[in-house]
């Protein structure tokens, strides 16, 4: 038996079990935050730094006519609460966790996003005609999972580019 290779072995085995290990418990290892790139966030500074910092919230239209829509999902609520985007052209989802698993989903639709503390989960969603559609938290994420959803409204394309800033990014008084 060669030794060095059943060390080499052995080693190997450890660092790997501890991967899945460091995603279950939220450990936060440096090189994996390096390995996972931009698609790490600290789910304790949502709100003071980078991303998902409040004002950068709701829709925004990109400069090539698509448009993204960031959300943070917490116990028991999506922020905003109601977001706004246009029919018919690609909407870019990026959405991330304050706290547990959360599930965001459109009624009437197939689109399922799975959310999680420390990562940016990313979805391709299209919308083609106006309407309003619920977002509820499909994933049991506590006591208050049952009344968590956002609402969203698809407006006319045309209509899109005449809203404020706000009326996009919270558009529950409307
Ligand atoms: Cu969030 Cu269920």
């Amino acid at each position: 038996m060669n030794w060095r290779k059943l060390r080499t072995f052995l080693l190997t085995v450890l660092v790997l079990s501890l991967i899945p290990a460091t995603r279950y418990y939220q450990i936060d290892v440096p090189l994996l935050r390096f390995l996972r790139g931009s698609r790490r966030v600290d789910p304790l500074s949502l709100h003071l730094a980078g991303e998902f910092v409040e004002n950068n919230l709701g829709t925004e239209q990109d400069p090539d006519g698509s448009v993204t829509v960031r959300m943070i999902a917490q116990q028991y609520l999506f922020v905003p609460h109601c977001i706004l985007v246009p029919a018919g052209i690609p909407v870019h989802l990026r959405i991330t966790s304050a706290d547990a698993v959360h599930s965001l989903t459109f009624d009437g639709t197939d689109y399922k996003v799975k959310v999680l503390p420390g990562t940016v989960s990313e979805a391709q969603l299209q919308f083609p005609h106006p309407g309003e559609y619920k977002m509820p938290c499909r994933e049991f994420c506590g006591a208050g999972h049952y009344a968590m959803r956002s609402e969203l409204k698809v407006v006319p394309r045309d209509q899109f580019p005449a809203l404020q800033p706000e009326e996009r990014g919270n558009c529950a008084a409307r």
